[in-house]
């Protein structure tokens, strides 16, 4: 089973969850698993580009998406939601990158501003 998932012969109604999965890192995956035969589950912050990014998933790849709006900043009760958005779905795969480059170089942490979350 294994093996198959690594050369791309994933089962049709497999889901690869990825947060932080509107740019970047994750997005990338998104993009890549898609094409490889996963459906998608999209998790981030902003609504309007988690839809945007399904629809381009859907489109390119013909995979089906869903997507779940949270705040990882957020409290415990954020988690509430991720499960409800999974419920019933058959998960293969976590791309868990959600974050935040603090930018330019290196700064302590206590020096950032949110650091608290
Ligand atoms: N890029 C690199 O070269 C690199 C190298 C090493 C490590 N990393 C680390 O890998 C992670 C991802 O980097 P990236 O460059 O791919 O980041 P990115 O391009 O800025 O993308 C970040 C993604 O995370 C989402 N996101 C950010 N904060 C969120 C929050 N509080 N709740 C929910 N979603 C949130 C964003 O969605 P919204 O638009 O909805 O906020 C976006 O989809 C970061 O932790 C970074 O430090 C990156």
């Amino acid at each position: 089973m294994i093996g198959g998932w690594i050369w791309g012969c994933f089962p049709p109604a497999l889901f690869l969850v990825v947060t932080g999965a509107t740019n970047g890192i994750s997005k990338a995956y998104a993009h890549e698993l898609a094409g490889r035969g996963l459906n998608i589950v999209l998790i981030s912050r902003d609504l309007s580009k988690l839809e945007h990014e399904a629809k381009a998933i859907e489109r390119l790849h013909g995979k089906s998406t869903r997507v779940i709006q949270v705040d990882f900043t957020g409290g415990l009760e954020i988690y509430e939601a991720i499960a409800a958005g999974l419920k019933d779905l058959e998960i293969g795969v976590l791309i868990n990158s959600v974050g935040k480059q603090y930018a330019p170089g290196l700064r302590k942490l206590l020096d950032c501003e949110d650091f608290a979350k």
